[in-house]
């Protein structure tokens, strides 16, 4: 196999793996903070105006700070969560909805 073909293998592999690494510790954090408000795959059960799949069309950056500050009934988790796990949590989710 030439050199190109191993590295461009590697690659690939290494984020597939990282990927679900990722959406691991995503559900690690979701089971911990967020599970007790929001099934995986399911609207709320406080019948919400709006879809969480359609708001997960939103990009990260809004989400974060939604989620950072809290809104409405929901609490803001700032000082709880770093960008990263914000970030992990969200793949996670845009995995289950
Ligand atoms: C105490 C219950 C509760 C917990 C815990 C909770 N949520 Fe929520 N979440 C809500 C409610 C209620 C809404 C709808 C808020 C609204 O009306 O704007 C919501 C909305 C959302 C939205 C959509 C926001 C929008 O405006 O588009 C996202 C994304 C979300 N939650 C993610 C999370 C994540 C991630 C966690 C864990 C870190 C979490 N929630 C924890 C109750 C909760």
């Amino acid at each position: 196999m030439n050199k190109f073909i191993k590295l461009l293998v590697f690659f690939v592999l290494w984020n597939f793996f990282s990927t679900i690494a990722y959406a691991a510790t995503g559900k690690e954090l979701f089971d911990r903070h967020c599970v007790q408000c929001h099934q995986p795959g399911q609207e709320m059960i406080i019948p919400m105006a709006y879809s969480l799949r359609d708001s997960l069309m939103q990009p990260d950056s809004i989400l974060r700070e939604k989620i950072l500050s809290g809104t409405n009934a929901m609490p803001g988790y700032y000082g709880l969560l770093k960008n990263k796990e914000i970030s992990d949590i969200l793949l996670y989710m845009r995995m289950m909805w």
